[in-house]
């Protein structure tokens, strides 16, 4: 392994050990309890009979480039399969710019052996884009087995680290030509700071079905800026510059309002998917009456996960109990009809 693997699977490391500590979830809040879903005390439903369909709920993407890494996301599969869930996997720079690949590449075949019908997201930077070999992706593509390709930028997470690389010249033409090259539905995601009008009207030039979704992933819950600020530690610049942008990113709601703003002006077919602070079923829930095809949870799901596989399976199954309850109790009697149903929700000053 090269000087450079090492660090970077000590980085990966170090994040999921920071972005569980308390003080990296963002101080602002996602503005979900600004959302009120009407309720019908007449409900007509039976709280039994309600469904969800597979895959509207996912893990988003945490790990893959590092050896721990193999335990926990055999957990996250293997619990995402018997819930119905699908799941993300974490960047994959490792995969597609590091030297050794051979290791990973069979640990993706025998990922997919033990688990053939897993809904799998592949996962990598905006800003490597630039850096990558078609024929890698396309072996990794493969041997994953990926439905979709998710793209990630955090701008502001790259300006923090230590070892970042802030340079986002270029990114949105190779969005365009990444997307284009896909077989794959390709994802754009953010990481934890949300989207403005200003980044979505930057993809208005993309024809309005190649971009199969936008995972909003805004502000709200885990925080990049305070991950990394404190991974350098109390007293370093860079925990002082975190510090300074602890507030900074479009809250999930405002990312949902803008991106709905974005769909109804651009006539696109891009779906919105809704992460970033999600932490309960009925915040799912808000996410899909406010449009959301899917709805994904981070930092939640790595916490039950490495409590060990039961308090995992507690976990799913208490967030799809929540979101059959709000179903329940707003009168659907399913995903869809939560979705499309006028006037099922209002804003409301908290
Ligand atoms: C430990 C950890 C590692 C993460 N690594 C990645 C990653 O490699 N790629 C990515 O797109 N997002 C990554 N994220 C960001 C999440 O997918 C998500 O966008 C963000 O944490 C907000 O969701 P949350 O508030 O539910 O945690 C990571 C999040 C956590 C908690």
């Amino acid at each position: 392994m090269t000087i450079d693997m090492m660090q970077y699977e000590g980085r990966k490391r170090d994040h999921i050990k920071w972005a569980l500590d308390h003080r990296s979830q963002a101080s602002l809040g996602t503005g979900f309890d600004r959302i009120h879903l009407s309720h019908d005390a007449l409900t007509e439903q039976n709280l039994k009979d309600i469904k969800i369909p597979s895959g509207t709920l996912y893990v988003s993407g945490m790990t893959a480039g590092h050896e721990a890494a193999r335990e926990i996301n055999d957990r996250l599969a293997l619990a995402c399969v018997e819930n119905h869930w699908a799941m993300g996997v974490g960047s994959q720079r490792r995969d597609l710019v590091g030297e050794e690949m051979s290791s990973t590449y069979e640990n993706w075949l025998r990922f997919r052996d033990q688990f053939p019908k897993l809904e799998l997201f592949a996962n990598i930077g905006i800003s490597q884009l630039k850096n990558l070999s078609e024929e890698r992706l396309e072996k990794l593509l493969f041997e994953m087995n990926a439905q979709a390709l998710v793209i990630h930028t955090n701008p502001l997470q790259e300006s923090i680290q230590i070892e970042g690389t802030p340079d986002f010249r270029g990114v949105v033409d190779q969005l365009r030509l990444w997307v284009q090259w896909s077989k794959i539905p390709v994802v754009l995601k953010e990481t934890g700071s949300g989207f403005s009008d200003q980044s979505l009207a930057k993809l208005s030039h993309l024809k309005p079905n190649q971009l199969h979704a936008i995972d909003v992933s805004g502000r709200g819950g885990t925080h990049w800026g305070r991950v990394e600020g404190l991974r350098a530690g109390e007293g370093s610049v860079a925990h002082n510059i975190s510090d300074t942008f602890s507030q900074w990113g479009e809250s999930t709601l405002d990312s949902v309002f803008a991106f709905n703003r974005w769909k109804t002006s651009s006539a696109s077919t891009t779906q919105l998917w809704v992460s970033g602070g999600v932490r309960t079923g009925l915040d799912a829930a808000k996410s899909l009456a406010l449009g959301a095809a899917r709805v994904g949870y981070a930092k939640p799901a790595m916490d039950a996960a490495l409590q060990g596989e039961d308090s995992l399976n507690q976990w799913m199954q208490q967030m799809i109990q929540e979101l059959k309850i709000a179903l329940f109790c707003t009168g659907c009697g399913n995903v869809n009809d939560l979705q499309n149903r006028e006037g099922l929700w209002k804003i409301v000053n908290n």
